[in-house]
């Protein structure tokens, strides 16, 4: 691997081999949700915690400081909205030589296995490693679902993630599901868990971190279980202690429980 591509995936995935990215890019297609409103209001107390940031160029440039940034993955797959005709129907809004202009360590993209754009969004995906690998840029791919939430099953999972890694994705973003390893064990290339839509209680993400970890993941790209949280750093911090320090669910909720009654 060349010498750029290797720095920036070493800025990515820590000396651990682990890595906690966090997402921000929401908006690109669900607009102003909830707690990313303001987004340098949500992000920045959590930007200490985080190893990368996962936005849009729009949101990068306007709320986040150019010298107190992480090493930031680019999201340059969109094009379709929450009220359009189908959130499949992406394709690559951001060139090559933006990402390099703003210094990404990677970027990433979307797939929607299954869908009517399925063959568009895989050929996207192997235009945008072709264009990465001459200029050194990892890509992430998103293993997305749209509205169909469903999906999120094993033998689904698993054939998104192997499809990402053979067309040649550095990384691939995918849901935890019961049978995690058979995902990790298909797919040739590290593996980060998304969060989904936020669950009832912070226990719950902790058990799946922990045991997507324990079945190979490398980390997570999470996001709305963290920033609409109603305890955001202490709920950062717990998830971090899971990736970095190996804790249990209940140390996790433990360091989260004491983060939020030492506030004053
Ligand atoms: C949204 C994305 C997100 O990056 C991904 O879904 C992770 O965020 P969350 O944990 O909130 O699901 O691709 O477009």
């Amino acid at each position: 691997m060349d010498w750029g591509k290797r720095n920036r995936l070493a800025q990515l995935i820590q000396l651990d081999g682990h890595c906690l990215f966090l997402p921000i890019d929401h908006g690109y297609f669900q607009g102003p949700v909830s707690k990313l409103e303001e987004p340098r209001k949500t992000i920045e107390p959590l930007l200490p915690y985080a190893d990368a940031v996962f936005v849009t160029r729009g949101v990068l440039r306007s709320s986040i400081d150019p010298d107190k940034a992480k090493p930031i993955i680019l999201r340059v797959s969109g094009g379709t909205s929450m009220v359009g005709k189908d959130l499949a129907h992406e394709g690559i809004t951001t060139s090559m030589e933006e990402a390099i202009r703003l210094n990404a360590a990677a970027v990433g993209l979307s797939i929607f296995v299954g869908s009517h754009y399925e063959h568009d969004s895989l050929l996207n995906l192997a235009r945008l490693v072709d264009e990465g690998e001459r200029h050194g840029i990892p890509v992430m791919a998103v293993t997305a679902v749209g509205k169909e939430l469903e999906k999120r099953g094993v033998r689904y999972l698993a054939l998104c993630c192997r499809i990402a890694a053979e067309l040649g994705a550095s990384v691939v973003k995918t849901y935890w599901c019961e049978g995690f390893e058979k995902v990790v064990e298909g797919c040739p290339v590290p593996v980060v868990m998304a969060g989904g839509p936020k669950v009832d209680t912070n226990l719950e993400v902790f058990e799946f971190v922990y045991d997507g970890m324990q079945k190979g993941a490398v980390g997570v790209n999470l996001g709305r279980n963290i920033w609409q949280d109603e305890h955001p750093v202490a709920m950062i911090r717990a998830i971090r202690s899971i990736i970095h320090e190996n804790a249990t669910p209940h140390k996790a909720q433990e360091l989260y429980d004491g983060i939020r009654n030492s506030k004053p």
